[in-house]
């Protein structure tokens, strides 16, 4: 219920997949709900529609993260930030690496520096499992291996497992906030560069400020060109349209994929409760999936049984291989479990998807953005 006390939370990039999810959650729990986004053509299209499934009661602010007019104008009145807007995607980064920098680290910088006119009582800010490139792994003997990285002539004779120094195949375990980060790609960095500033700035400035590291988010409205969990996505999308799933690999690496409705309750979860300034949290399911089980619940959910996966038997560069979240962290300071079990999300999944094979157009009410790109919709 919305009351005139209730306090103003700015999302930005809440236009996006888990913006908007995000969003319905807080209006949901009594917030005031704005948001700062640019409405990027990658992420809505080039008509840069408001989207169709955003709460109506969102306030929505066109504008780019890294004009400073833009935040310091949405910043009026706002409580509390959760910081989203990103270019997101690793692969893409090595070959954009201006724009990754620029949206994502020059943006962050921008919005600090306005932090700094408008005391806030939370910043929370979206980071990502791939600050820590590949998982923690283990050998037989108990050994940890916080900094694996496969080889390229491991790649080329499709051993897929990586393997510690002396050539001995380790296994994943679940990852630790404290596992040492190693960005793999501009993504990744762009995205330990949000989370070192936001703390240096937060701690120097009294700005209560926590970290969120999510891992492969799904669930619906997700576009398929997705990084993290657009392949689920993109599964759906091939099996209802008679397609069989391609797997890169052999198809078993681990992923921890995490339902966007438990990413959006673990967002209020790290507003609301007090031991969360200063923190750095996973958000995961803590559930380790092969990409093969999730290509087979999809083709059971969409009675595609008959298609079987084309298993590519090709790595791609940057590819790791495996990565799961230990949330016992998120649970014991923020009081998160996950609660969408995987085959339940993926029947909402593969239902949305349905719909928009069958609909082919998106809905969407449309605005316009004006060249100065500070407009209220
Ligand atoms: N989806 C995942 O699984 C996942 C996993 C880890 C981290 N994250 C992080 O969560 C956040 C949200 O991701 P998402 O999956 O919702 O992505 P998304 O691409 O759906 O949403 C990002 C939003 O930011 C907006 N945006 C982009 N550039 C902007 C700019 N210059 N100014 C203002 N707005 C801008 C886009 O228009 C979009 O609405 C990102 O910070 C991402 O790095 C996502």
């Amino acid at each position: 219920m919305h009351t005139d006390t209730s306090p103003t939370l700015l999302i930005t990039g809440g236009a996006g997949f888990i913006g908007s999810h995000l969003a319905t959650e807080l209006l949901q729990h009594g917030y005031h709900v704005r948001i700062l986004d640019n409405l990027s053509p990658q992420v809505h299209g080039p008509e840069r529609h408001r989207p169709g499934h955003l709460d109506r009661r969102a306030e929505v602010f066109v504008g780019d993260i890294r004009d400073p007019h833009s935040v310091q104008e949405t910043l009026d009145g706002v409580d509390a930030v959760i910081h989203l807007a990103a270019v997101v995607g690793e692969r893409p980064s090595m070959y954009r690496i201006e724009k990754y920098m620029s949206v994502n680290t020059t943006g962050t910088a921008v919005l600090l520096e306005a932090l700094l006119d408008h005391p806030i009582e939370r910043l929370v800010v979206a980071s990502s499992s791939a600050v820590y490139g590949e998982g923690l792994y283990c050998s037989y003997n108990g050994t940890t291996y916080p900094k694996i990285r496969r080889s390229l002539h491991q790649a080329v004779r499709g051993d897929w497992e990586p393997r510690s120094p002396d050539g001995e195949v380790i296994y994943p375990l679940p990852t630790p906030e404290t596992k040492e980060v190693s960005p793999l790609s501009v993504y990744a960095i762009s995205k330990y560069d949000q989370e070192e500033m936001c703390r240096m700035i937060g701690e120097a400035y009294g700005i209560p400020t926590t970290i969120l590291r999510l891992f492969n988010v799904y669930g619906p409205h997700q576009r398929y060109a997705n990084p993290y969990s657009g392949m689920l996505t993109e599964y759906a999308s091939r099996l209802l349209q008679d397609l069989p799933v391609r797997l890169f690999e052999d198809g078993y690496q681990q992923r921890d994929f995490v339902s966007v409705y438990d990413v959006a309750r673990a967002f209020r979860l790290a507003l609301e409760s007090p031991g969360a300034a200063g923190g750095t949290f996973n958000i995961g399911s803590g559930r380790p999936y092969t990409f093969r089980t999730a290509a087979t619940l999809l083709a059971t959910i969409t009675r595609r049984q008959h298609l079987a996966p084309e298993v590519t038997e090709t790595g791609r560069v940057g590819d790791i291989r495996h990565c799961i979240a230990d949330i016992s962290r998120a649970w014991e300071v923020l009081g998160y479990t996950p609660q969408v079990p995987l085959e339940a999300g993926l029947l909402e999944l593969a239902a949305w998807v349905e719909t928009e094979i069958a609909r082919r157009q998106p809905v969407a009410s449309p605005i316009n953005v004006p060249a100065s790109s500070r407009l209220r919709v």
